[in-house]
């Protein structure tokens, strides 16, 4: 009897994992759907990849990592898929360059939509049939698989935004998706005292092992905004000269500035003086209440200063998350945009932000500022915390290094993260193409500095 159960037991923890394995799989076939085959083997720059490569990719990885080793006479789909597909993995062999993934027109989209099937197939065999012990070595694997392919996921998005930007017909993936212009509230700031806090994974469910391990860090009294920073908020950066005024910019942002010609944030087009903005809906007028996307860490940097602020530090970022419900703006909710933050604790503005004042926040330590909250205790006249998870990914002023004792895994799996630790910055939060349940508060992105195609945007800090 107990035997029955347990097998009962084990065979719908078997069911569970092949239901969210294939609902992974069929997430990232449905975000390639509404494109042509020629809109999926585009590379626009050499840091977007094909949406068919990531569709290959993602399957190269589960075929490399899992069904090679672990499924008794896996028959490979095709060998020269291994130099094609890999990405960056040494230990696995050679690979295709690749600012040069935009040339691969063969395989085509009909064949690589079979390598999927196969390798979908395959992983559902497996999960099914592996013994207990097999299975207990690989559900790790499968978790870093799903993680991995829920990544791409969000990359298909970023980079099909970038391609359609570049067509003068400024195609939409998702007509209509945007939600109407909303008044976004007024910015306040929320104390957090410091001290001696821990930050990193946790250990309560999975964790990229660039979030490990949890370790202490000193943190200094410090305020973080209630809010992202606004459309309407970055426009008075630009309209009071904020890309031509070198006393903002570090000085690898003011080179990077001057050598790509930056007037504005990625997307924002300028027409008389309307500024249009393009996004996965297509293009669309400036949204003064949504919040700025598409900067570098080096604009999200200079906004702070001219803001007479700073960016926080990812210690901090965290400190303040740590807890709180992983709930906003993401994929699932199908706007593919950041929206203008909501609450009903704050007063809303409606107030279009005015471009000529020369500065539109008030001193740092003025009658606004609330104090006396203390980190991970919950105030409760302290301001909310908006927009802490989705909408954008939140750039630090932290350089993406590793933890005091990090270790990477042996093996090819420890390329995944941490042999990128040099010239990246780290990005908290998530944003509104990133898959719900992929990021928690220990979650590290990193980016370099000069990103600015990845949904980057601003949440200011100061000193407390
Ligand atoms: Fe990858």
């Amino acid at each position: 009897m107990a035997l029955a159960a347990g097998r009962t037991a084990h065979a719908e923890a078997r069911g569970a994992w092949r239901v969210r394995f294939a609902d992974c799989r069929a997430r990232s076939e449905a975000l390639a759907a509404p494109l042509l085959p020629e809109d999926q083997v585009v590379q626009s720059m050499p840091d977007v990849s094909p949406t068919k490569w990531h569709l290959a990719h993602v399957t190269w990885f589960w075929e490399t990592f899992l069904l090679a080793p672990y499924q008794g006479g896996y028959r490979v789909f095709d060998p020269a898929y291994n130099h094609l597909f890999n990405s960056y993995y040494e230990a696995v062999g050679s690979r295709h360059p690749r600012p040069a993934r935009g040339l691969l027109s063969r395989p085509g989209v009909a064949e690589v939509v079979r390598y999927r099937a196969h390798v979908t197939a395959s992983m559902e065999r497996l999960i099914a049939t592996a013994d207990a012990a097999t299975f207990a070595t690989i559900a790790p694997l499968i978790e870093l698989g799903l993680a991995h392919e829920e990544q791409h996921q969000e990359l298909i998005l970023m980079d099909i935004k970038h391609v359609f930007a570049q067509n003068p017909l400024q195609p939409a993936y998702k007509p209509g998706a945007l939600k109407p212009a909303r008044a976004a509230p007024a910015l306040e700031w929320r104390n957090f005292a410091g001290g001696l806090v821990e930050i990193g994974d946790a250990g309560a469910g999975f964790a990229f092992d660039n979030e490990r391990p949890r370790h202490k860090v000193w943190l200094e009294p410090f305020r973080l905004a209630t809010r992202l920073v606004t459309n309407g908020e970055y426009l008075a950066f630009v309209a009071d000269g904020g890309y031509r005024r070198p006393e903002f910019w570090l000085s690898d942002g003011w080179a990077a500035v001057n050598a790509g010609g930056w007037p504005a944030p990625l997307y924002w087009r300028q027409d008389g003086d309307r500024w249009f903005e393009f996004t996965l809906a297509g293009s669309a007028p400036l949204d003064p209440f949504a919040p700025v996307v598409h900067v570098s860490h080096y604009e999200a940097d200079a906004f702070a200063r001219w803001a007479g602020r700073r960016l926080p530090t990812e210690a901090e970022w965290e400190t303040a998350a740590a807890g709180r419900p992983v709930d906003g703006n993401f994929l699932d909710s199908g706007i593919l945009h950041p929206t203008a933050a909501s609450t009903d604790r704050l007063t809303p503005t409606l107030t279009f932000p005015d471009c000529d004042a020369p500065h539109p926040y008030p001193p740092p330590r003025g009658g606004r500022v609330r104090e006396g909250v203390n980190a991970g205790v919950s105030d409760p006249v302290a301001p909310a915390l908006l927009q802490l998870f989705g909408d954008c990914w939140e750039w630090t002023q932290s350089a993406y290094a590793p933890y005091p004792g990090f270790r990477a895994p042996d093996g090819a799996l420890g390329e995944y993260n941490g042999k990128f630790m040099s010239g990246q910055m780290v990005l908290k939060g998530g944003c509104a193409v990133t898959p719900a349940g992929h990021v928690r508060a220990s979650y590290r992105n990193f980016f370099p500095p000069a990103a600015r195609w990845c949904f980057g945007g601003i949440r200011l800090a100061e000193d407390g």
